[in-house]
């Protein structure tokens, strides 16, 4: 429908619209109300038909409402095929028109609480309330799927359709039969209600919305960018065997149209929108519970906003807000509508988890084992709150995939504490001057040739004094997860290296104290608990210096079962491949990669000079394995930690478990025989009930079982 060179201009035009102040006079402003026109359109058009919006909902919005800023100063300027008089477009012709009973209407937006306490005023106002008085408000997720309408006559679902034009949808009444969470009857009619109309959100469960991505990438079928777009295109699809496979389920959240048999309007038998919603919940539809709150007044509507947009992430459906309704009935009619949206409503937007930018350039940063990692620099954005403007692209064939390039409006997205990464690329906005990715053939730190092995995603530079990687190694070497030095971050490894005190992690044991104590930003102090700090980590268990030799693939697991199994470090010199296979769980990469590590002389000198210097190569206690008894009191358990732990930390809780004998697991399945619910344990907690045969303890009943009281 729009050209490819059209889709840029209309792209480009948004964003200098948004960008734009107030017009000065009525010409100005009938311009720039025709350039809304156009963009909206296609805004809207990218969004329903396409599924493939390509400005942020903020964004079309601020647009949206630049419109009906214009069109309330100049009425004139407002007309009948204004964006701002119809609610969106989704209608194609595969599937039949059919006319709702009632429009489905939009929602008006809010983004903090300052708009909710003008929404709040707005109603008082309408109502004729005191300024002072509360209003109830029922808040309720705002979910992220496909909007559907369901009509049952004689207690029969007898059609469902998409909100289309919110005047007409698309009736897809056989994919609605096929979602298992959409009654096929219910028991209306002994409730003197003939027919109804009910609004919902058709959506997926995140989890398994991962188990249909993981299902198509191995039928090489593409992936779905999000649950949303595999829940409206599950929607409709004209197969409704697909409908089921997706597991689609419906959330109720509205009663739009209620009648009996006489044609009369019966919605009056509720005198409040939480009434009908529990009405639905005992006729066995899926309605908001936990998600649904009835608030005493606007403050409370806030804080229950807020609680929500931080236990977002955690939720198994996607919201991207929550809606407020005016609880009481009478007051919600007193409201009225408007034609674009009901006044008795709003939507509480949360802060945007995607956002459009452009690619600047590329950075290729070196790690520890010298693989090369390239980084997007793009034009710094706002993500759910933080700014972004580097992002991991993995390596070549994640670039390659995503046919990315430089130039490139990208779309970006960050979910929760999850980094943030490149949906795709709009290769719809090209213009032609974007240019293909070129990977690096040689180091960009040191110019070696790269490599790329059989079966591994990264190249990796393969010169093991690359400065670059030096750096890293001794920055990993003193980490948490290695050796664990006390204050040593990567500045001291930078600054220490400039000043040619650190040529190799051996170094860092020989360092001059009395030179340090004298640097700027130093002193006596700092310098002695350096010292202490790394003369303690000279007394770590070998399995912790194993694994801080950085050798590809030897990891933490398996450092530890590498340790189990020798007296001294250097005793691996005379290991053969099969002594490290016999080992269970490592396998004959590890093994390749610690042989060749252990037959190049210069590391030997290296461990020979790290013992010499007072670090310690010799298995500890803490290296040899744990022996668990029969008889310990979780011997041949499984177990998971589940929510906030009050006592001890998640790893220290997993540690104990296995001292006692246990087997930490990850997920809830029938295999699982215990689990610990901390504080606000979540759907984890509820999966166990529902397998039945799961022990749950509390915090302190886990530690009274191992005499941990
Ligand atoms: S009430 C007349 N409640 O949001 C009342 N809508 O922008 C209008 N939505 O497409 C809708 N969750 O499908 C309502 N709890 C909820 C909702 C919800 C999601 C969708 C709805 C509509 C859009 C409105």
């Amino acid at each position: 429908m729009y050209q490819k060179e059209q889709q840029r201009q209309l792209f480009d035009l948004s964003k200098k619209l948004l960008q734009q102040t107030a017009e000065a006079d009525q010409a100005a402003a009938k311009e720039t109300t025709q350039q809304l026109h156009q963009v909206l359109h296609f805004h809207e058009w990218k969004y329903y038909i396409q599924n493939d919006p390509v400005i942020s909902d903020f964004e079309y919005d601020t647009l949206f409402k630049k419109l009906e800023a214009i069109e309330e100063q100049f009425p004139e300027l407002k007309t009948p095929d204004s964006p701002t008089q119809r609610v969106s477009n989704d209608l194609t012709n595969e599937f039949n028109s059919v006319e709702h009973l009632v429009p489905m209407l939009s929602l008006d937006n809010s983004y903090n609480a300052e708009d909710l306490k003008d929404f709040d005023e707005r109603i008082k106002k309408r109502c004729m309330l005191e300024e002072d008085s509360d209003v109830e408000y029922v808040v309720e997720p705002k979910f992220d799927g496909g909007s559907i309408a369901l009509v049952y006559e004689n207690d029969v679902l007898v059609r469902a359709a998409t909100r289309g034009n919110g005047t007409k949808g698309e009736e897809m009444t056989l994919n609605a039969k096929a979602m298992r969470t959409i009654p096929l009857r219910a028991d209306f009619s002994k409730h003197n209600i003939q027919k109804v109309e009910l609004r919902g959100e058709a959506l997926i469960e995140k989890n398994n919305f991962d188990k249909i991505n993981a299902q198509r990438a191995k039928d090489g079928q593409t992936l779905f960018a999000n649950p949303r777009n595999a829940a409206t295109g599950g929607l409709r699809t004209k197969d409704p065997s697909e409908t089921a496979k997706r597991g689609l389920e419906a959330f109720v959240y509205q009663l739009g149209f209620a009648a009996n048999e006489n044609g009369d309007n019966v919605l009056d038998k509720f005198s409040t929108h939480n009434e009908g919603i529990e009405f639905l919940g005992q006729l066995g539809f899926k309605v908001p519970i936990v998600e649904r709150k009835v608030c005493k007044n606007i403050k409370e509507v806030a804080d229950f906003c807020k609680h929500w947009e931080a236990k977002r992430e955690g939720y198994n459906y996607e919201i991207d807000g929550m809606v407020v309704k005016v609880n009481s009935l009478t007051l919600q009619e007193k409201c009225g509508y408007t034609s674009h949206h009901p006044r008795w409503a709003i939507a509480y937007k949360f802060k945007a988890k995607q956002a459009t930018s452009t690619l600047e350039t590329i950075e290729y940063q070196i790690g520890k084992i010298g693989s090369i990692t390239p980084v997007a620099k793009i034009t710094p954005v706002q993500l759910a709150g933080v700014t972004v403007s580097s992002i991991s692209l993995h390596n070549e064939d994640f670039i390659n995939s995503k046919d990315i390039r430089i130039g490139d409006t990208v779309l970006v997205e960050r979910a929760g504490d999850v980094i943030p990464y490149i949906v795709k690329s709009m290769d719809d906005l090209r213009d032609g001057s974007e240019q293909k990715i070129e990977f690096p053939k040689e180091c960009p730190g040191c110019q070696t040739p790269l490599i790329r092995a059989e079966k591994e995603a990264a190249w990796r530079c393969p010169n093991y004094q690359c400065e670059a990687q030096v750096l890293q190694r001794m920055t990993f070497h003193v980490s948490k997860d290695a050796m664990d030095i006390d204050g040593f971050g990567p500045s001291y490894i930078e600054r220490f290296y400039e000043l040619d005190w650190l040529k190799d992690i051996a170094d860092i044991y020989q360092l001059d104290y009395e030179a340090i104590a004298q640097l700027e930003g130093f002193g006596e102090r700092s310098a002695s608990k350096l010292q202490m700090a790394i003369d303690k980590a000279k007394q770590n268990p070998i399995h912790r210096l194993l694994h801080s030799l950085s050798i590809h693939h030897l990891g933490k697991k398996a450092s530890k079962l590498l340790a189990q199994e020798i007296n001294h470090v250097l005793d691996l010199q005379n290991w053969t491949e099969e002594d490290f296979t016999n080992i269970k769980d490592i396998g004959p990469v590890v093994a390749e990669n610690v042989l060749a590590f252990f037959n190049d002389a210069s590391n030997i000198e290296l461990l020979k000079k790290m013992e010499s210097l007072g670090v310690n190569l010799v298995q500890t206690d803490d290296d040899k394995p744990v022996q668990v008894s029969a008889d310990a009191p979780l011997a041949g358990k499984s177990i998971l930690f589940t929510g906030k732990l009050l006592k001890m930390g998640r790893k220290e809780a997993q540690e104990l478990a296995t001292l006692n004998g246990a087997k930490n697991i990850s997920a809830v399945s029938s295999k699982l025989n215990i689990l610990v619910a901390g504080e606000k344990a979540g759907s984890k907690l509820k999966k166990a009930q529902a397998v039945g045969t799961v022990e749950i303890l509390t915090e302190d009943e886990f530690l009274k079982l191992i005499g941990k009281e």
